[in-house]
């Protein structure tokens, strides 16, 4: 068992300035980086940035120490929590950026909104919402299709978690979005109190979060009713002292909910359109199995377990590109995982993209192969060779609702249209938070043949 840190890149360098200008460089291609360092030092290395000791993971036992077997040592550090430099400068204390027995308690109280049983009664306005989507559709548009999937499933969330209607925020969420990856990813050595463009955008990006969801809160706040939604939830629960949430609670738990309940989603879905296009016969695949099971009509919620394949790509889809691609934790006391000392203070990056391309778990690892989800032998990979949720008791909590979702949407739109990328233009991923199409993703849409024979009452909204 090793006892020493481990090898692991210099190229950081030791001052402020040499860190500056590297993470600079790094934060315009990290999945550059990390691949090569992989390489090279195997599926863990380490390295210093000032005082702090940083480990980046790839190694799915080591994976299942930081999620799970030692889950109360390794919290959410500054990288979340700060209200300076992290995401909760955007998301304030909800649950991505809470711990201890806040974070127990707020987990708690949002769990029953994505019960089985509630999360399947999404079914029908997901389809719905996206049969309206496609009514704005035609043979041969050129659409962005990351505009498209982000629209879709923010509208989404906002009326099953909110049951409001969130068509007139869009680009302004979109806008918030693109500020609060690029603020969490930004080398800075000012203050956190000089007033930079990226620092003014983030607090105008606050202002219009504030301002949309106080409409949300402050609207159900006036009929006082329950709807048994999410946002009732958030409203009306008493904890076991009969208090309620404040406001602010309630706005960093719904702010967080929005955010992270759509454009995941979406990006997921983005990938999937990106991968189908590239690979004819899946595609071909796809198409033969929801025109056999559904022969024209909208995909219902009972429909999904008919659908293996369609399941099996977005799998797959998750695999090979990973919507959230990285998280981290922090070592809240002296510790050490797999052999490996982890001091109190140490910040530990899982690699979600490079533990699911490793090559000692996964055949053919660069390859785009829904199919392996059918062999039998991948009952027998390393659990935590595929976490594209994290996994313990941080994971995911909207998991089934994003996999109901990506795949109903993927079964409507698939049914209907093929997308196809325009020649000579190449998509790059950018990795920030989430990892996703950098400079959007401009597909043109073609009617499938098959269309024809589709029911125009599949929808009332058709
Ligand atoms: C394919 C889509 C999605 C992916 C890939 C995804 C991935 C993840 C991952 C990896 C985490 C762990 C983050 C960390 O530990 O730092 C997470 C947490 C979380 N996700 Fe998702 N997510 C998706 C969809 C959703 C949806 C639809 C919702 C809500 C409607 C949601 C809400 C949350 C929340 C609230 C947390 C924090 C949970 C906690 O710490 O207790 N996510 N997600």
């Amino acid at each position: 068992m090793p006892s020493e840190f481990p090898p692991g890149p210099t190229e950081m360098g030791e001052g402020k300035w040499q860190n500056y200008l590297f993470y600079r460089k790094f934060f315009k291609n990290p999945l550059d980086y990390v691949t090569r360092w992989m390489e090279t030092y195997g599926d863990v290395w380490h390295y210093k940035v000032g005082e702090t000791h940083n480990y980046s993971v790839a190694n799915p036992d080591m994976a299942y120490e930081l999620f799970v077997r030692q889950s109360k040592i390794f919290i959410k550090g500054p990288a979340y929590t700060s209200r300076k430099s992290g995401l909760a400068r955007f998301m304030g204390e909800g649950l991505v950026t809470s711990n201890g027995d806040f974070w127990k308690r707020q987990r708690r109280l949002v769990a029953p909104a994505f019960h089985a049983m509630r999360v399947h009664a999404y079914a029908d306005t997901m389809v719905d919402y996206t049969l309206k989507r496609l009514a704005g559709w035609h043979d041969g548009a050129i659409v962005d299709v990351d505009d498209e999937m982000m629209e879709l499933t923010l509208n989404i969330v906002a009326r099953t978690l909110f049951d409001a209607d969130a068509s007139s925020t869009v680009s302004q969420v979109k806008r918030a979005v693109a500020v609060v990856q690029k603020a969490n990813n930004t080398a800075s050595i000012l203050p956190h109190w000089i007033p930079t463009p990226l620092r003014l955008r983030s607090w105008r990006a606050n202002e219009a979060l504030d301002k949309i969801v106080y409409g949300f809160i402050n609207e159900r706040r006036k009929t006082g009713e329950d709807r048994g939604d999410l946002l009732s939830m958030l409203l009306l629960a008493e904890d076991a002292d009969g208090e309620r949430m404040t406001d602010l609670q309630a706005r960093d738990e719904a702010v967080t909910l929005f955010l992270a309940g759509h454009e995941t989603t979406a990006n997921t879905l983005n990938w999937t359109w990106w991968l189908l296009a590239q690979h004819p016969d899946v595609e071909a695949k796809l198409h033969a199995e929801l025109d056999s099971v559904l022969a024209g009509r909208a995909p219902k919620l009972e429909d999904l377990r008919s659908l293996p394949y369609t399941d099996m790509v977005i799998k797959e889809a998750l695999r090979l590109m990973p919507a959230v691609w990285s998280v981290s934790r922090t070592a809240s006391e002296d510790t050490e995982v797999c052999g490996y000392p982890m001091p109190r203070g140490t910040a530990a990056q899982i690699m979600i993209y490079l533990l699911h391309r490793h090559p000692e778990h996964w055949k053919q690892p660069k390859d785009f192969l829904p199919e392996r989800w059918a062999d039998p032998e991948i009952e027998n990979r390393h659990k935590y060779a595929y976490v594209p949720f994290a996994a313990g008791p941080r994971i995911c909590i909207g998991n089934s609702f994003a996999i109901m979702e990506a795949n109903l949407l993927l079964a409507t739109i698939a049914q209907r249209y093929q997308l196809r990328l325009l020649p000579g233009l190449e998509i790059k991923p950018a990795a920030l938070i989430t990892m996703y199409p950098r400079d959007g993703l401009p597909m043109r849409l073609e009617k499938r043949a098959s269309c024809a024979a589709i029911a125009p009452e599949a929808s009332p909204l058709h």
